[in-house]
């Protein structure tokens, strides 16, 4: 057991109590190049609460941090804001030092979920518009459906103007400060809107529809639970996400491609020149070297997407293919598309990957672009004054 993990004051009577997972690089496939945090929030009152709990490897740091300030056995109240186990997997382990605490989830999806994954352990279930008082404080809990799961709730702290807002807001990052004014504005705004674009991109509708409700409470911090405390740019966050949820896009365009033998390389060398020529910024990611988190953060505010991928065994690369099944399950909205790719013989690949364009809901600006074996320069100057010609 380390001794020097503490709490963290935010407020009197108020800390963080989470972990950092500094090694952390793939969450369930996204890739998080900066690690991130399992926040968890401990608050002093008549009733001692504990806001979400961590993933359970690092259930002793947060019991270490815990103990740091008070014995976790007199924890009163424990707020279940989410079911995924990031959040609530340490659960059974503070239950076993906090016999007598109540634990408040949503109703229904919360008390399902964590009924299922750790059996009855004494909840509450709550729904919009119920609040608890914990002495000196209140905590109004607002569901937020589909924001991510269907069970997600945050809460509310009139008193102190708190909103703990669990995933939303958040960011996959590892620090050793807590608050955003403490760490590099512009690193944790592109980390947020990567968060946004890989957890909630398909949920717009209920992003807003939490924002509206959200829209009207005086907020001095929002407490997330993952990545930094929001308490200097709190109008910034919120800013961005009714920008990102409202699905608009920018003039900007994504080449997304791989390559066996370079001709699939030299044709999204010349789309990214020909879009650069039309005004239009462009960027150009190699598949085989950027990770798919990133990629789907810019295709996310991108106007248009060409997709490449030379033909292999009468079908696409199949890392192109798992590109394409992971864009299409966070269901990207107002892009303009377009396939291009080489091949030897069969040729397939490009209409598979117009097919998939189309089904991830773009809208098919250029007919697939398919070149047998290495493109010509009159080919390559054909291809330029189509993407020239787009409307
Ligand atoms: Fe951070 Fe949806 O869990």
């Amino acid at each position: 057991m380390n001794n020097s993990l503490k709490a963290v004051e935010i407020r009197k009577d108020i800390y963080w109590v989470g972990a950092v997972d500094w090694s952390m690089r793939n969450f369930h496939g996204y890739e998080t190049s900066r690690g991130t945090s399992y926040n968890a929030y401990l608050i002093l009152d008549k009733k001692i609460t504990l806001i979400d709990t961590v993933k359970a490897p690092f259930k002793d740091e947060l019991l270490r941090r815990i103990a740091s300030v008070v014995n976790p056995a007199k924890i009163d109240v424990i707020v279940s804001s989410h079911v995924e186990p990031d959040h609530s997997s340490a659960l059974p382990f503070v239950k076993e030092y906090a016999r007598n605490a109540e634990i408040i989830t949503s109703q229904p999806n919360g008390l399902k979920g964590l009924t299922a994954r750790y059996g009855n352990l004494n909840y509450t279930p709550v729904k919009a518009g119920d609040s608890i008082s914990i002495g000196s404080r209140t905590l109004n809990f607002v569901p937020t459906p589909m924001l991510h799961w269907p069970d997600s709730m945050v809460t509310y702290c009139p008193e102190e103007k708190f909103l703990f807002s669990n995933d939303a807001f958040g960011q996959h990052l590892a620090t050793s400060m807590r608050f955003d004014d403490e760490n590099d504005l512009n690193t944790i705004l592109f980390e947020a809107k990567k968060y946004y674009a890989n957890i909630l991109m398909p949920f717009g509708k209920q992003a807003l529809a939490a924002l509206s409700s959200l829209g009207g409470l005086d907020m001095k911090m929002i407490l997330t639970g993952h990545g930094i405390i929001w308490r200097e740019n709190i109008e910034t966050i919120l800013d961005c996400y009714s920008e990102w949820a409202s699905g608009d896009v920018e003039e900007r365009a994504v080449i997304v491609f791989d390559s066996m033998w370079g001709s699939t390389e030299i044709l999204a060398q010349t789309i990214t020149e020909a879009f650069a020529r039309k005004g239009i910024p462009a960027a150009y990611y190699d598949i085989k070297t950027t990770p798919m988190s990133d990629i789907v953060t810019d295709i996310f505010t991108s106007k248009y997407l060409a997709v490449g991928s030379p033909t292999i065994n009468n079908q696409m690369m199949p890392t192109i293919a798992s590109f394409l099944c992971y864009l299409k399950g966070l269901r990207p909205q107002n892009h303009k598309a377009f396939a291009f790719g080489s091949y030897g013989w069969g040729g397939q690949s490009p209409g598979l990957v117009e097919e998939e364009l189309k089904a991830a809901g773009m809208e098919i600006i250029l007919d697939k672009i398919r070149i047998a074996n290495v493109p010509t320069s009159a080919q390559l100057e054909e291809i330029t004054n189509k993407i020239l010609e787009l409307q």
